[in-house]
This record gives structure tokens, sequence and C-alpha cells, in this order.
């Protein structure tokens, strides 16, 4: 799909003309006042679609609600945008533009809602959905386009990686992926080297797949960075929950369970075109999780890197045994912040549905500051508490913690274990994404299947920290 900005939308010849209304305000529009019905008030979200009958350079014209002027939001033009796009494409229209009146900045979220909207996972279909392919849009901050649409790029890009069956997303290709991000460097750590840098809880895990582990650090920097900063993203290539194996309805979409990877590579792959002044680590500890002979067991205790012990309590709690050692790893780099995102509990997902990603760290300042910019940029997140009393069911017998708590407060425990493996001085976030990353069915801007979580909160933050 194809973004261009120009002066003026009114006259382009497009299949679609999107033209808007504010609820309870006279339009200067000439074109509502021509064709759009008095019942058309303009509420959030409420579509008008007529035929031209050539009369005009657009075949249709579609007058779009925006709800009351003093509400618009960031959150409301992606959505009402993406409800419009997705109507564009049942008319099959190829071309669209955007004519849209208002004092609002509306140009970053329009792309992105055009972006979420056009996406469909259909590689492997032999008869592809239909795709805008050229978007022209007028009264708008072109630097700022320029940003939207690195930032739609990335979403898609984590989109794909996540929405690929496992058999395609292995360690090996995400590694490659890695590799090839142009302005970013890419080291990939083998068995041999994991083993050597001391991540054995992590190489526990893994050694039950054939697929051979890859811990991937990528690096972007500026000439001159105002900070420094390491994102790490849960990569489990696939999740079975290993020995103690999963329903198989729960394992249906275990090929999700690299969509904290995902996240990384797409906002790696950001950093290298917007050229923040800051540095940027991207770590992945890429693995399967898998039952065979060379599993790791229940009762095993497992060395981290920074020499704690855990007793395996459960081997589907496998994605914090992986961050455990990529947590450690990322704060020997001295690094200020470190933000980990993952597909880790059941327990999140539960609490906040689909709608909010969990998020909890040991600063309060830093998760408030990642909350407000996922706002911002359209992302729910939800902080859930780091209670010592999470941290208490984790004892163990034999090592210093167990990798399960009860199965009440889930999500927080997981927090609490990671919490283990961080530096106090480095400030710390870990964002949850169970119940974000991965949609079973349809929702606002979204189809099913992956939706790129984290992609825009963490490249707005780390530009506008930068
Ligand atoms: N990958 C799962 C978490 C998950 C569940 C992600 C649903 C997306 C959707 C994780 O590895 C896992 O299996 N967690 C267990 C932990 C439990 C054994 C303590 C869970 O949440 O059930
Ligand atoms: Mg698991
Ligand atoms: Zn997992």
């Amino acid at each position: 799909m194809e973004i261009k900005v120009v002066e003026n939308t009114k006259d382009i010849p497009c299949d679609v003309l999107i033209i808007n209304k504010f609820e309870g305000k006279q339009t200067s529009n000439p074109l509502i006042n021509r064709f759009a019905p008095e019942s058309f008030t303009g509420k959030k979200g409420e579509m008008f679609v007529i035929h031209t009958q050539k009369e005009y350079p657009s075949t249709y014209i579609l007058a779009l609600g925006l709800g009351e002027e003093q509400d618009m939001d960031n959150n409301v033009i992606r959505e009402t945008v993406a409800k419009a796009v997705k109507k564009c494409a049942e008319l099959k229209a190829k071309t669209i533009a955007f004519d849209i009146e208002t004092d609002y900045t509306f140009g970053v979220s329009a792309v992105i809602g055009t972006s979420i909207a056009n996406y469909h996972f259909d590689k492997y279909k032999t008869k592809k959905e239909h795709r805008i392919s050229e978007v022209y849009i007028s009264n708008v901050d072109k630097e700022s386009i320029e940003v939207a649409k690195v930032i739609a790029d990335s979403m898609k890009l984590a989109r794909n990686l996540a929405n690929e069956p496992a058999a395609f997303a292995t360690p090996t290709k995400l590694a490659e992926i890695a590799q090839g991000l142009e302005g970013i460097e890419t080291k990939v750590y083998d068995e041999d080297k994991i083993k050597e840098l001391g991540m054995n809880a992590y190489f526990a895990i893994a050694k039950g797949s054939v697929e051979p582990p890859k811990f991937i650090h990528m690096k972007y920097s500026s000439g001159n960075p105002k900070k420094r900063i390491a994102i790490i993203g849960k990569g489990l290539c696939f999740d079975s929950g290993g020995l103690d194996i999963k329903p198989p309805s729960s394992m249906l979409t275990m090929r999700d369970d690299m969509s904290g990877a995902a996240c990384v590579i797409a906002v790696m792959k950001a950093m290298a075109k917007l050229k923040p002044e800051i540095e940027v680590h991207g770590i992945i500890a890429a693995c399967e999780n898998m039952p065979s002979g060379s599993s790791y067991k229940p009762g095993d205790i497992l060395t981290a890197k920074n020499g704690k012990t855990i007793e395996v309590d459960n081997t589907d709690a496998e994605g914090r045994i992986t961050l455990a050692d990529a947590l450690c790893y990322a704060c020997e780099l001295g690094v200020d912040e470190v933000i980990d995102i993952a597909t880790l509990t059941g327990a999140c997902m539960v609490a906040l549905g689909t709608a909010a990603s969990g998020i909890m760290g040991n600063n309060d300042d830093f998760v408030k500051d990642i909350i407000k910019v996922g706002a911002y940029s359209g992302e729910k997140y939800w902080q859930l508490p780091m209670w010592k009393e999470y941290r208490d069911n984790m004892n163990s017998d034999i090592a210093d913690m167990k990798n399960t708590g009860t199965r009440y407060g889930g999500a927080s425990a997981a927090g609490m274990f990671l919490k283990e493996f961080v530096t106090d001085n480095v400030k710390w976030a870990h964002i949850d994404i169970a119940g974000t990353a991965f949609l079973e069915k349809p929702q606002k801007e979204f189809c099913k299947g992956a939706t790129g979580a984290g992609v825009r909160t963490l490249i707005s933050y780390i530009t506008c920290n930068s």
C-alpha cells in the first residue's frame, strides 16, 4: 500500500473519496450537504456511501462520522478510519483518498488505521484478499506521515512473523531475519556459545527440540546516544508445554509464543529508519519448548546466568526461564533501561482479556511513562502489582526458587520471578502480551490473528525519549 501526501484530495480521480462529519456540527463540505441524507448525523463510525454516477472524479463518496469533535482522539481516528477502509475494500476499491476537515492532527492515526485494516495474512492462500493499493491524503505534516509509515510497516512485519506457522518461523529463521535488517548490527549465538555465556537455564528449554536455539542480539546506535536501552522479546517459536504438555486447544495458537520477539525485531527495523539519538539493544533467546527424550524435566534444577537456581515445577512455565538469562545478559550490557515483552501467562489473559496488556516493573515512574505512551499510540496497558506475597509462593526447598507459584495471581508471580534476574540499578518493565498479541476473532481495527502488540508503544517510547 502506497501513501501519497498531496495538496488537495478533493479532485483526485479515485475509487472512494472519504469525507467526514462531526456529530452535532454543521459541515462546510458541500459534498455532505449534497449527497448525505438528513439521517446521517455523523455519529462515531457511522458511514454513508453513494455512487457518484461519474458526476465527480471519484467513483464513490464515503461520508464518515467521527462523533463529537471534542471527543476526537487518536483512537477515534484509527478505529473509524479502519472501519471506512474495510468498507472501501468491500467496494473493491484500489485507490482511496481522504478529504478530512479537522484541526486535530489526523494523519498519523489515519495512516496506521488504514494499514492495520488493510492487513491480511494470506500468504498461504491461493486466492488473495482484496487490498487497497493507493491512499491519498492531504492537510498533514509530511514528516510525521513518514514516521507513521515506518510504524505501520513494522507492525506488519511483527504480525507476519507471529502469524507464520512454527515450521517457518523457527529460531534459525528469526536469526536470519534479524541478520538481514539494514542498519542494525546483529550477533547470533549458537548452542556452544549459549552454554559458554552461562545461559544454561535458557538452554534447558531449548534442548528438547530438534530446532537449534539461537540467541539473537541486535544493536542500533546513533552517534551520540542520550540513553542506552535494551528490549527483550520472548522468542518461543513453539510452546507445546514440554513434558507438562498442553491440551490440544491451548497448543493450537502457540506459534504466537514468539510475538514478543516479533515485536522486538520490528522495533529494531524501525530504529534503523527513524534513527533516534539513542542506543537500543534488541535481544531474543529464541527456541522451542518440546517434549522429547532430551527435554528438561519437572524437578530439574537449572542455573541461570547470574548464578541463581531454579527448580522446575512445570515445564510449561518456560518463557520466564528463557527470559531470566536474557535479562541477565541485558543487565550485563550496562544499559539504563530494560523492557521485556512476552506472551508470558494465561493468567494475564484471564485478568485483562484481549483489551489490555499487563505491565509491571521495578520503577513506578518508568512503568507509568510506558503506559502513557501506550495510551497515546493506541495500546492499552494495565499495571499489575509486584508484591512479595507472589514471590513467597515460589519458594523452593531445594533451589533458590521454583518456576511457578500457585494458580492464582499468575501474571504477577511471573513478574516477580523475572525480577530475580534484573540488576537493581537498572530501570525495568515487563509487558505481558499473552492476551493482546493474538486474537481468536476480529476486534476493532484488527482481523483475527497477530496484532503486532507492543510495536507502536515501544517505537514511540524510544523515539520520544531520545
Ligand atoms: N505461552 C504460555 C502463555 C500463554 C497462554 C500465551 C495463552 C498466550 C496465550 C506460557 O508459556 C505458559 O504456558 N504459561 C503457563 C504458566 C503456568 C504453567 C504457570 C500458563 O499460563 O498456563
Ligand atoms: Mg508455556
Ligand atoms: Zn510460552
